[in-house]
């Protein structure tokens, strides 16, 4: 694919990337983030299927790239529960794919992963001391992934990440804030606690990660932990939508074909060993977000 780069920041050709999943969320925004900084390769999914060991053995072979950035995921949580085996497909054995082609050619990778590997019954932050025990398929198939992950390079980055936004594409706020236009009326479950976090946000602290971080397992999201009643309560008031009607709902009350678990808040022990600066509050970061999707519409 064709990859913009701004003309005022000096590329850092030494370090050669390739970005898997490029036309999904995080794909995106961290292609335009690192093609900016790095000499970088992104492929989209009809560019390099991860499931497909053979291509994605060429593609890395051929590359030799110095890290690897896979944001390709089977990400639908409901899809996953009724699609297992494509879950497990992408999740886990396209991260093994990866993590083997790497270590052929001596490269590191940076594999994402979820606040849903845990089961939601601790009522603090989980760290990376805690054990993950999933409840759902996607859950599971993303745990299964980062140990293929673990144990076929050391040279590795596993990011558990939560509820993500940013601009463009589908998720979450963008779908709440849509809804809340098109409908004035939202359904929002009290009992799913976790961290918003801004895309932007995780791909600033990604890239000190893969500069200065230890190889290992983060957990990396925006500071604070809210329900989805809460956090459609902040949205709407800081992206200026008045009179919508919020109906709360439980996670039970759904009938959806996933478990979600109730609690999964993070906390990332390694980045408080460094020293590092916790993101900014999730509702700082969704008021930045709100002033940069209009700026770019008005
Ligand atoms: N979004 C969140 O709230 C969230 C929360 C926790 C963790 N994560 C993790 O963060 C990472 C990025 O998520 P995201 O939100 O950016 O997901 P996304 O928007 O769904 O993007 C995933 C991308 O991967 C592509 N893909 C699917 N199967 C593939 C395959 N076999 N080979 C190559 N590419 C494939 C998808 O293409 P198609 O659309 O063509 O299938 C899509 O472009 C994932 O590891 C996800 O599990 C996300």
């Amino acid at each position: 694919m064709a990859i913009e780069k701004s003309s005022s920041t000096p590329v850092d050709h030494r370090r050669k990337i390739l970005i898997t999943g490029a036309g999904g969320l995080l794909g995106r925004h961290a292609t335009r983030w690192f093609a900016d900084r790095y000499d970088v390769i992104a492929a989209r999914h009809e560019d390099v299927d991860i499931t497909d060991a053979r291509t994605v053995g060429q593609w890395i072979t051929e590359h030799r790239p110095d890290l690897i950035i896979n944001c390709a995921a089977f990400s639908n949580v409901d899809a996953c529960e009724r699609e297992p085996a494509r879950a497990f497909a992408v999740n886990a054995e396209g991260a093994y794919n990866l993590a083997l082609a790497a270590h052929r050619v001596g490269a590191e990778l940076v594999h994402f992963s979820t606040d849903y590997v845990f089961d939601g019954r601790k009522r603090t932050p989980y760290t990376i001391e805690d054990d993950p025990r999933p409840i759902n398929v996607y859950g599971q198939s993303k745990l299964e992934g980062e140990k293929f992950v673990r144990g076929a390079l050391s040279r590795h980055y596993i990011v558990r990440i939560a509820r993500l936004f940013g601009r463009g594409g589908r998720n979450f706020a963008s779908a709440l804030l849509d809804l809340a236009r098109r409908q004035g009326r939202l359904l929002a479950i009290v009992d799913e606690i976790g961290s918003p976090t801004y895309v932007m946000d995780l791909i600033e602290r990604l890239d000190e990660i893969i500069r200065w971080g230890p190889y290992g397992t983060y957990h990396v999201t925006n500071e604070g932990a809210c329900s989805w009643y809460e956090f459609a309560l902040t949205a709407l008031r800081l992206a200026g939508l008045r009179g919508v009607v919020i109906e709360k709902v439980n996670s039970a009350d759904l009938n959806r074909p996933a478990r979600r678990p109730h609690y999964t808040a993070l906390r990332c022990l390694v980045s408080e060993r460094l020293g590092w600066t916790p993101l900014r509050p999730w509702s700082e970061a969704f008021a930045a977000f709100i002033h940069e999707r209009d700026e770019q519409t008005g």
